[in-house]
């Protein structure tokens, strides 16, 4: 049995990956905290350690897990940023993940948001709720024939896309890589400057690396058209939230959704109902009325946390047997 130490577990986390260690050849030590430079140390003894969004997995980390002799990590995500990879690499660390667990979850929950901007929802389940059937302030607008910009155009861009064409959308597209699928739904591909000034929806479906940090900062909003609805259900540091709160001030973004957040580690997956938040910048933006945000929960439906178990015990038990996975990074 191989011992292997999962970071940031939840109750969820438990009950999936127990229900998916098939013959019980993993034994898993389920720990609350973050992985970080200051509890790295719960993971000695390990054989692998089993990590999240918000786990760092930095070269100090790297270090610490190679003197462990800690040689594996399974991602239970899609996104790997948080992890240095070429330092993994250069230490002999194989890494790990899910690439792709079910797409049309964080895609629904995509339009979930956009649905919920555009007819106002959230607003109206309260109203009612006080017995108050004033519809003023709940005008929306129709999806149909909006145009509707998405910035990445993989496994959940395409899956995003698929339901926005139903809707009748006018679907645009911008990623170095054309996705023959989302040509076939009537998309058209163009430069992100000009995906910027022709949508009146963006989304962001890319990774979060260096060259896509802040891709929304304060020159990329001053292209966008005014009045237009940006989500975002893919990394927090795609956007410079900074430069999103003027854009608000300013009245120039509309409505704006949101999944993730800059620095959601601090926040997210937590109840911190009882506490005082020390984010300003966060708590300026619960503030505006046409901000609605989500923490993190694009992911968190039944069967993508099925698919993600299963994923990532087989995962783990074929770089324990040292043979290759086809979800290796490294
Ligand atoms: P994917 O790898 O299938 O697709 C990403 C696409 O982004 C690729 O087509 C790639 O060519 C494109 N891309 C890369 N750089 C770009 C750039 N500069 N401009 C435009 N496009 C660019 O990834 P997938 O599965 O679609 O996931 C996308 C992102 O969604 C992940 O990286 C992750 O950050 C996020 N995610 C969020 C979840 C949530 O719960 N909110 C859950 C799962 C993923």
């Amino acid at each position: 049995m191989y011992k292997v130490t999962v970071f940031s577990a939840k109750r969820y986390d438990k009950e999936y990956l127990i229900k998916s260690n098939r013959g019980n050849m993993l034994q898993f030590d389920f720990v609350h905290a973050h992985l970080s430079a200051e509890t790295v140390m719960l993971a000695q003894h390990s054989d692998a350690i089993c990590i999240f969004v918000n786990d760092i997995a930095d070269n100090e980390v790297l270090q610490q897990l190679a003197q462990f002799n800690i040689k594996i990590i399974a991602l239970r995500c899609a996104g790997f940023n948080n992890v240095d990879i070429n330092k993994a690499k250069s230490l002999g660390i194989k890494i790990c993940r899910v690439p792709e667990y079910s797409p049309e979850a964080v895609a629904e929950h995509t339009v979930g948001l956009i649905l919920t901007l555009s007819r106002k929802f959230h607003k109206a389940y309260n109203r009612v709720k006080e017995g108050n059937f004033s519809l003023d302030g709940l005008m929306g607008f129709n999806l149909h024939n909006r145009t509707v910009g998405l910035v990445g155009t993989g496994h959940i861009g395409l899956a995003t896309l698929k339901i926005l064409a139903g809707f009748g959308c006018k679907l645009l597209c911008s990623d170095p890589t054309v996705n023959k699928d989302a040509l076939a739904l009537g998309a058209t591909y163009l430069s992100l400057d000009e995906l910027f000034q022709r949508s009146d929806i963006i989304s962001l479906h890319c990774p979060l690396t260096n060259e896509t940090k802040h891709m929304v900062d304060t020159h990329a909003i001053n292209q966008m058209k005014p009045g237009v609805v940006l989500i975002n259900t893919s990394r927090g540091g795609l956007i410079d939230t900074t430069a999103l709160i003027d854009g608000l001030k300013q009245k120039k973004i509309a409505q704006l959704g949101l999944d993730v957040y800059e620095l959601e580690s601090d926040l997210f997956f937590e109840d911190l109902s009882d506490t005082i938040i020390d984010d300003d910048i966060f708590q300026r933006l619960v503030t505006f009325p046409n901000v609605l945000i989500t923490g993190h929960q694009g992911f968190f439906t039944e069967e993508a946390l099925t698919t993600i178990a299963e994923t990532t015990v087989e995962n783990l038990i074929t770089l324990l047997a040292g043979q290759h996975s086809e979800n290796q990074l490294v």
